[in-house]
């Protein structure tokens, strides 16, 4: 029973994905064995991280080099120096109609997406498809993603550095969807893609520019959907910000 317990604490933590075949039992000394010295140094190099920007340089040279929708799927997943790619059961890229001119942009994906390959299926991508059934919009009227396309394990918060690596695949994206309309759901990608870290409460429902592409498409920030499950009074704040996409779409 003590097992148990110990066990459902850890997945109430967020620890539920194993990330090796065998389990490590961190509890005993690791063993010490003699490494000869030139063994030892080859690992240490290695091992030593990549500098941060050469990753992000490299991630901008891999998306700038795709010059289709496919070709960024396939560069996006061959793409491994992003540690989330290594946890994550399936790269989650894109969901909807690539022609529709209005783009969807969430943080990155759950549980199920990761499961699935899909965007947006689980409880908060079920509340955001009832959301936008009330203004006339289902999956063929917009494209929906994410600005990390991997699920970060036990769904943490991704880091400065993932958000950097992954930014580039993200603007190439919306560059060869050439959108009229932009919403970013929720603060990571709004800050990600404006530059801005204002609080998202404050951006919520106020268009921006969306600097670096030609055409130029239109932002619109609103609340992401899993916040709003949570703060049922931001609701109101989401309708409006519903209506004022609405009338952006029936303006055409
Ligand atoms: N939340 C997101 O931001 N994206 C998903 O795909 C699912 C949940």
């Amino acid at each position: 029973m003590d097992a148990l317990a110990a066990l459902s604490l850890q997945i109430a933590w967020g620890a539920d994905e194993a990330l090796d075949e065998q389990p490590i039992d961190r509890t005993r000394p690791a063993p010490v064995a003699p490494v000869p010295a030139r063994l030892a140094q080859a690992a240490a190099v290695a091992a030593a991280p990549v500098p941060r920007q050469n990753v992000v340089a490299r991630a901008n040279a891999v998306a700038e080099a795709a010059c289709t929708l496919d070709e960024l799927r396939a560069a996006l997943a061959g793409f491994t120096d992003c540690p989330l790619a290594a946890t994550a059961t399936n790269l989650v890229f894109a969901d909807g109609n690539p022609a529709a001119g209005l783009v969807l942009v969430g943080e990155a994906p759950g549980a199920e997406e990761d499961l699935s390959g899909r965007p947006f299926v689980g409880a908060s991508g079920q509340f955001l498809d009832r959301m936008l059934a009330s203004i006339g919009l289902d999956r063929s009227k917009y494209l929906i993603t994410n600005l990390i396309p991997w699920r970060p394990p036990g769904n943490r918060a991704p880091t400065d550095a993932e958000v950097l690596m992954c930014l580039p695949f993200l603007q190439r994206h919306l560059t060869l969807l050439r959108p009229r309309i932009v919403v970013t759901l929720g603060a990571l990608s709004t800050h990600a893609l404006t530059g801005t870290d204002i609080g998202i409460r404050k951006l919520r429902g106020k268009w921006r520019d969306l600097p670096g592409h030609d055409p130029s498409p239109r932002l619109l920030p609103m609340l992401h959907p899993a916040y709003l499950l949570r703060t049922p009074g931001a609701k109101r704040d989401a309708w409006a910000d519903l209506l004022t996409l609405k009338r952006a779409l029936d303006l055409g």
